[in-house]
């Protein structure tokens, strides 16, 4: 609802100059900290995602992972990490991307899913795109299918939505 949407807006500490001058953080520990908080979160994505047919969650490397692993289980879904490199022992599959500070690259296991998987992509906190746009085309090299995209929270100004083209993007609260 609009009102928990209100409720969980004001329970998201903003931190101003961090991680350097300029930027103002939206830091999640203070939502999930509060039970009200992380229910409403958790209980918004089940909501969304029950009943659809999703077969496995995939959680970006690390706080996508607090939320993906509760939404999978709610959902009667698979659970499967998106992990930074170096992490995962079995065979994998790599994409690099830009973050909004610095490099990097993301990681899932050749065998996470069947080809044709339905998939739900999970983080906390939507900014370039970037890593989302690396999920998007992990999940597509194994031959699965990207049923939508879920974040807790968009940066809107920076304009993720442009590079997601021809994906559904869903945020709960919007900067
Ligand atoms: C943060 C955040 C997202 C990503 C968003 O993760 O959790 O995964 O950046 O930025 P983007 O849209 O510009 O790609 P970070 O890499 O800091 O990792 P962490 O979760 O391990 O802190």
């Amino acid at each position: 609802t609009i009102e928990e949407k209100e409720e969980l807006n004001k329970l998201v500490r903003s931190v101003e100059d961090f991680p350097e001058k300029g930027v103002i953080f939206r830091d999640i520990t203070t939502a999930l900290k509060d039970k009200k908080g992380l229910e409403i979160i958790i209980k918004d994505f089940t909501d969304r995602y029950k009943n659809k047919g999703i077969d496995y969650v995939v959680g970006a490397d690390a706080r996508g992972f607090i939320f993906g692993a509760a939404i999978a289980y709610n959902i009667g879904a698979g659970f499967v990490p998106a992990r930074k490199p170096g992490k995962l022992p079995a065979e994998v599959e790599s994409v690099e991307y830009s973050l909004e500070y610095g490099k990097n690259s993301i990681e899932i296991h050749k065998d996470a899913f069947e080809k044709n998987s339905k998939i739900l992509i999970v983080d906390d906190l939507l900014a370039t795109g970037g890593t989302a746009e690396a999920m998007v085309k992990l999940v597509e090299k194994l031959g699965a299918k990207v049923y939508e995209l879920a974040f807790m929270i968009e940066l809107v100004d920076l304009k993720a939505r442009d590079l997601l083209k021809g994906y559904k993007v869903y945020t709960q609260l919007k900067y």
